[in-house]
């Protein structure tokens, strides 16, 4: 028999036991040890083609056209299998598919504590005729400080310790600027609330460098302090309950005269200063607890954003956001606003 003849036959017979082989390969890593076998760098195929240099240059063309039918051919029979082992995998995963079984819940986020008693005090406000407005937390020295009558050498500087961008920018202290910048783009009546993050230098169990703020302003003819009281009451019933009892206690802010820092009746113990005969340890036994500041807008206030303090008054009022939440959600801790803890955070959902 001819080199070729043989070369053709082996060539030949390589189909056929490919064949058989598959016929036997269930799984995907018997298919590739066939594929191995077969067409691999010392496979049969490829040690079959290690005659090809015996044979003369009339017969290579013959041998080499073989070689790729057979080659092609072995590669389409090898894929076909993989396809049906696949095919037959899924298939029985499925079989494994038990439709009636109950789902597994995707995990939903919820709005933070802060986000939500921020929504609700705003929507109060709406309700009351309130426009939202909002400004840069990176403000200049003057919105923040001196249109609101704190002059630089006024000791009300104190009060808040700031942190400096440069000698005349800052990270607002408190949402106060607003007033000015609203008074500023609007002639009166103006009513609008501003909530926002505010920073300070101080950072202890009960500050933190960054918390949110929600400030006040309503500025028209013949506002008085009973407007004042008339609204920030209906605000806190609203928002703790209809029985909720209100008490102004006379304060000082350089930007409001006269200024009052506004207390509500204790959430926790309803004004009693005692839960189940123990001291409440919300309000420590005083039966109230303070949540916001206010007063009647400084004339000189008005004067600095050109308002004719003769024909308007108006008054201001600022809150803190995380003391809100703390009293409505029974927070006792405010550094679980900003400790993200999920397991905290998702009983709010
Ligand atoms: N800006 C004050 C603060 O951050 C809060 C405040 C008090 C705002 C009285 C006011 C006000 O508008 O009238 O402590």
């Amino acid at each position: 028999m001819s080199d070729l003849r043989s070369l053709l036959q082996d060539l030949d017979s390589l189909v056929p036991d490919c064949e058989a082989r598959l016929g036997q390969a269930s799984s995907l890593s018997d298919l590739e040890e066939v594929r191995v076998e077969f067409l691999g760098r010392k496979g049969r195929l490829a040690k079959i083609m290690s005659g090809l240099p015996a044979l003369s240059k009339e017969e290579k063309p013959a041998a080499g056209k073989k070689a790729n039918e057979v080659k092609t051919a072995l590669t389409e029979k090898i894929e076909d299998r993989q396809a049906a082992v696949e095919r037959a995998a899924v298939l029985e995963s499925l079989s494994r598919f038990d439709p009636t079984m109950p789902g597994r819940k995707p995990q939903e986020g919820s709005l933070h504590p802060v986000t939500l008693a921020m929504d609700e005090i705003c929507d109060v406000f709406i309700g009351l005729g309130f426009e939202v407005v909002t400004g840069p937390e990176v403000e200049n020295d003057w919105y923040n400080f001196e249109a609101l009558n704190i002059p630089p050498e006024h000791p009300a500087r104190d009060m808040q310790d700031t942190l400096y961008v440069s000698d005349s920018i800052l990270l607002r202290t408190h949402t106060s600027p607003l007033q000015v910048r609203t008074m500023l783009e609007k002639k009166p009546p103006v009513a609008v609330i501003a909530p926002g993050k505010v920073y300070r230098r101080d950072s202890d169990i009960t500050h933190t460098p960054m918390f949110h703020q929600i400030e006040g302003l309503l500025v028209d003819k013949n506002v008085s302090m009973a407007d004042l009281r008339g609204t920030l009451t209906a605000f806190v019933r609203q928002l703790f309950g209809s029985k909720t009892d209100v008490r102004f206690r006379p304060s000082f802010f350089p930007f409001t005269e006269p200024s009052a820092e506004v207390d509500i009746s204790c959430v926790m113990c309803g004004g009693k200063g005692t839960v189940d005969g123990k001291p409440c340890r919300v309000c420590k036994q005083t039966g109230w607890v303070e949540i916001l500041g206010c007063g009647m807008v400084d004339p000189n206030v008005l004067g600095s954003v050109d308002y004719d303090a003769e024909k308007y008054s108006g008054f201001a009022f600022g809150l803190g956001i995380e003391r809100v939440a703390m009293l409505k959600y029974g927070i006792g801790d405010l550094r679980m606003f900003f400790e993200n803890d999920i397991r905290f955070l998702e009983q709010f959902a």
